[in-house]
């Protein structure tokens, strides 16, 4: 371990983290996702709750995970299990929970949930918090396997507007050529294997010489065509009624269902709640400023969705469209503002090119995660990890990708998850993303319990103290008000630090907001008059009926 331990990489210099970090970050949840649900949930009043649940939630538990990560110099299995307490009540009590449950469910003849929920049980109370870590992986396999379809639709989109075969006129024409690419299994899966090699050969490649060198390319590269893009749809005439929908808040569209949608977008696009934070925050210097970095990649990543939403909302009004066209609002109705523009096909290639720039900086994340921990626990040799277990995740992937919107092709799969869970979702694709959205909000919310109640909150600040002294010495307002260096403000104990608001976020405001958020992604908090019991439309669900 100690061996292990010394050899470890870090990252070449803060900035190269903050751009990896933020590379994880943004990505088909900021540019596709966001400018989607924002438009069904009525623009601007979404778009500022969206922002608060950031602040709230979204900050505070990066900062947990970032700082795990360069405590433990570890995969997300290694931190917990490294600083698991030898007892805790807290895992037993939760785990025990967990059992009961399990056992009900099994009775009352639940079979899938029962066995699922015993067996995390007599995981908890038998290897306590390292379970939170081993969830993370599994997440990171989910996550992947359907992320890196969607991700390689855009790979196939990229060559259809350098062919040409974007030029659509009519919403439904571009809906029609959208449904029959996906249904394609040959064209989606060659677009899911160019997509999972790039990711694998990047991940191989290791964190400096790969992903940190990829990121500092990309990043910028992102920036600047979003930039491009929405200069050319604020010129577009009209393009001013999707500005005004976008930014100018209208409380009376906003429901309890829409605040708790953005606390769960939030989540998955800060990619909080799986380990991702904790593995690149475990190849961060000691000397790095973990608050100002945390703030930094919050930051870029809420610009880049907030510029998604700028690039996104003037064009479909201008060319009137409906803001709440849904998943399919990229795929479908971005190829048709384009070609209604001069130039069309160069700017939805350049669309494209971003959307899959945005992903792959994501997906080499989870499959980071992944790698890491065989690399770090099982001491594999890197090359050897990401070969094998991207392999894994291509060969789930195919099964989301030819079950994107049905699951004829899988009967059998179907069948057996049937067999376990009487009600399914209407697509393996659907079940990797519903899992998804599971995995992450209990994640969040064992992470924020973790560091807030276990590990503890001084810990932590004695490790974000190290390079960011600001943060946990000084005064609030002191800090504030620049007067941090005034003697009659440098007393030896300050109650109100940057570091106490954020221990008392973590230990409750985090929590209870995660669980809030929680209960109505497993469907048991049904709020607002149109809150269905699924989570967020997701593409497939939508496709299914073109
Ligand atoms: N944050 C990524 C996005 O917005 C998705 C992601 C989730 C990446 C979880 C890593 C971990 O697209």
């Amino acid at each position: 371990m100690e061996k292990q331990q010394s050899k470890r990489e870090t990252w070449n210099s803060g900035l190269g983290f903050i751009l990896a970090a933020a590379g994880s970050a943004v990505g088909l949840g900021n540019i596709w996702r966001f400018p989607y649900i924002t438009g069904e949930h009525g623009g601007g009043a979404f778009v500022l709750i969206y922002l608060i649940c950031v602040a709230l939630i979204g900050l505070p538990v990066m900062l947990c995970e970032i700082s795990l990560g360069r405590h433990t110099r570890r995969n997300p299995v290694g931190a917990f299990k490294q600083l698991n307490p030898p007892a805790c009540n807290m895992a037993m009590l939760f785990g025990l929970g967990m059992i009961f449950c399990g056992v009900l469910m099994l009775i009352m003849r639940s079979f899938g949930w029962g066995l699922l929920f015993t067996l995390i049980g007599i995981l908890v109370t038998k290897y306590r918090w390292t379970v939170v870590g081993v969830m993370g992986v599994v997440a990171g396999f989910v996550i992947l396997s359907f992320y890196a379809v969607v991700a390689g639709w855009t790979v196939g989109y990229i060559g259809k507007a350098l062919t040409g075969k974007l030029a659509f006129n009519t919403m439904e024409s571009a809906s029609a050529s959208f449904v029959a690419f996906i249904s394609n299994p040959f064209l989606s899966i060659a677009c899911l294997f160019v997509f999972m090699a790039l990711c694998i050969a990047i991940v191989c490649k290791g964190v400096q010489a790969g992903i940190e060198r990829i990121s500092k390319l990309l990043m910028p590269l992102l920036f600047l065509l979003l930039i491009l893009l929405i200069l050319r749809g604020l010129t577009l005439p009209g393009a001013m009624a999707g500005v005004r929908y976008y930014l100018r808040p209208d409380f009376r569209v906003i429901s309890g269902e829409s605040i708790l949608v953005a606390v769960g977008l939030a989540f998955f696009s800060l990619s909080l709640g799986m380990g991702a934070m904790i593995t690149y925050g475990s190849y961060v210097s000691k000397e790095q400023n973990l608050f100002t970095s945390t703030m930094a990649i919050v930051g870029l990543d809420v610009l880049v969705a907030f510029l998604a939403g700028l690039a996104v909302f003037p064009a479909v009004f201008a060319l009137g469209f409906a803001p709440d066209s849904g998943a399919g609002l990229a795929f479908m109705a971005l190829p048709t503002v384009f070609n209604q523009m001069p130039f069309g096909m160069l700017w939805a290639f350049l669309f494209f090119l971003l959307l899959m720039v945005a992903a792959l900086t994501s997906g080499i994340s989870l499959l980071e995660v992944v790698t890491a921990y065989w690399v770090d626990e099982r001491g594999w040799k890197r090359r050897d990890a990401t070969l094998v277990f991207g392999g894994c995740i291509f060969l789930l992937g195919t099964l989301c990708a030819v079950s994107v919107q049905n699951w004829d092709s899988i009967r059998p799969v179907q069948f057996f998850l049937q067999a376990l869970f009487a009600r399914i979702q209407p697509s393996f694709f659907d079940t990797m993303e519903t899992a998804s959205d599971w995995m992450l909000a209990l994640g969040g919310l064992l992470t924020a319990l973790f560091v807030g109640w276990v590990w503890g909150i001084r810990l932590a600040v004695d490790e974000i103290r190290h390079g960011s002294h600001n943060f946990a010495d000084v005064h609030l307002w002191s800090a504030l008000a620049g007067l941090k260096d005034d003697p009659s403000h440098n007393s030896e104990v300050h109650v109100y630090t940057l570091a106490s608001v954020w221990g008392v976020f973590v230990r409750f405001v985090c929590p209870v907001a995660v669980v809030i958020a929680f209960l109505y992604t497993i469907g048991w908090l049904d709020m607002g008059e149109d809150a269905s019991p699924e989570p967020a439309p997701e593409p497939a669900a939508e496709l299914a009926q073109p």
